[in-house]
């Protein structure tokens, strides 16, 4: 069974981002074709990088990096829950998906945004720096407002229709996710 982690993007006091990421798990875990883990990078209390190597090269030195590897490693493809800081993802975020390397590759991604305008600035700027770690990010994406889609910009309370654009996001996700599996090995 293709094995999907759905990333909390967001570390900070007060976030949002864990309601969101629980409500995509709710939504998914009923699925029949996929099994979804919650991956809450806020757990891995990663400091700013400090791997000496470049991760590419595979020489993890740290605990928390063979931590966070040994987390992601398993998975078949993402879905990443991202907040939009200053037009871009959060350097949480980013700093988790800089620590490792190959446990990305050959793998599926779609995105779950939000802020003020859903988030798609912060998933234009997930999607370059996918490409450069090899996987494969969907079409499909659900962007969710801060002002339509949590009551007083914290409570999420999500408009309905959302529930079909987040299938869509993890139809596309599962299909890639099972279509690279030859690559992964
Ligand atoms: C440092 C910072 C920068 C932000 N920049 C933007 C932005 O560029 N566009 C936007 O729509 N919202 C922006 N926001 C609002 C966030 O999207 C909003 O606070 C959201 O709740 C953050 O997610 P979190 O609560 O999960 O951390 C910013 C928030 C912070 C903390």
């Amino acid at each position: 069974m293709l094995k999907v982690g759905i990333i909390v993007g967001s570390t900070r006091p007060g976030r949002v981002g864990e309601q969101v990421a629980k409500w995509v798990y709710e939504q998914a875990k009923g699925r029949t074709d996929a099994a979804f883990e919650l991956v809450d990078i806020e757990e891995f209390h990663l400091p700013l990088l400090d791997e000496p190597v470049p991760p590419s090269l595979g020489q993890y030195s740290k605990e928390h990096t063979k931590a966070w590897a040994a987390k992601i490693a398993p998975l078949d493809a993402f879905v990443f829950v991202t907040p939009e800081y200053n037009h871009s993802t959060s350097g949480a975020l980013k700093n988790a998906i800089d620590f490792i390397y190959k446990e990305w590759n050959n793998k599926a991604a779609g995105f779950v945004s939000y802020g003020s305008n859903g988030g798609s600035r912060a998933v234009e700027s997930l999607r370059l720096i996918m490409a450069e770690l090899q996987v494969a990010d969907v079409r499909a994406q659900l962007l969710l407002y801060l002002t339509s889609d949590f009551e007083s910009y914290r409570t999420f309370q999500p408009k309905p229709q959302h529930e079909q654009s987040l299938k869509n996001v993890l139809d596309q996700v599962i299909a890639w996710g099972n279509a690279l599996k030859p690559l992964r090995g």
